[in-house]
């Protein structure tokens, strides 16, 4: 069964179209690791698309903030006001269903979902350190987190008796927009446990401003990271037009 496995749209419907359009085809089922609005101008065609298209789906820090505004005092004054804004917008039935979302971490057919990590949804998994909490948190052999916006993750590998860490590498590369879609793959290893995070589609924060997202084939064992270029202007525009802080436009085309 081919997989696609995404995170953290955050309202930005034109990174979700271009991810829609180049993986279109490419897999039998789909699954959402939270964050599908807050921060982007089009909450409503996000969560429209993410309710049509995608098999199981878990809430992120911003589904929670955004449907319901708890959590939000958390959050610095950026987020705060997009959260605020798309709070306003949402139709009922998409904040209705935002709400609705189960909490990870949640099990699909061997896959093991959540959005910050096993151990808290709103943790950022960015270190060894806390890679190695979030392996001993959980027997999973493959646990997919999101919340960072940085497609990667880590590998504990088994030789000799002996475990280690490692670190996987993404297709991000430095921003060019003439760039064809940035593709790399990697075989999972029997006896190695993974933590893998597909990218944000919607804010890449690890240089690359193109959308990421991943395909795992559980038949053959692999997994592939993608990043595609979506219209980055017409984003920015709708951001700067609805009166979201310009910082969340400037930082879509920096890939921070
Ligand atoms: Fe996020």
């Amino acid at each position: 069964m081919r997989v696609l496995i995404y995170s953290d749209v955050h309202g930005n419907a034109e990174a979700l179209a271009a991810m829609a359009e180049a993986a279109e085809g490419s897999y039998d089922t789909s699954l959402c690791l939270g964050d599908v609005v807050g921060y982007g101008a089009s909450p409503n065609q996000t969560t429209q698309w993410v309710r049509e298209h995608t098999k199981v789906v878990i809430r992120g820090n911003h589904d929670r903030a955004c449907a319901s505004l708890d959590g939000i005092q958390w959050f610095n004054p950026a987020a705060a006001a997009a959260a605020r804004w798309t709070h306003a917008q949402l139709q009922p039935d998409n904040s209705a269903w935002l709400q609705g979302l189960p909490a990870g971490p949640l099990a699909w057919e061997g896959e093991y979902l959540v959005h910050g990590s096993p151990l808290d949804e709103d943790e950022y998994l960015m270190e060894a350190v806390q890679a190695a909490g979030s392996f001993a948190a959980t027997s999973a052999t493959c646990v997919w987190f999101g919340h960072t916006h940085v497609q990667g993750g880590f590998a504990l590998l088994q030789s000799g008796g002996e475990s280690r860490l490692e670190a996987l590498r993404s297709a991000a590369e430095p921003p060019a927009p003439e760039a064809r879609a940035g593709v790399r793959r990697f075989q999972l290893e029997p006896g190695a446990r993974y933590l893998i995070n597909p990218g944000s589609v919607g804010q890449p924060r690890d240089g690359d401003w193109r959308a990421g997202y991943a395909l795992l084939h559980t038949g053959e064992g692999w997994v592939e990271f993608h990043r595609v270029p979506y219209d980055l202007e017409i984003a920015q525009r709708r951001i700067l037009e609805a009166g979201l802080p310009p910082r969340l436009a400037q930082r879509l085309a920096a890939g921070k």
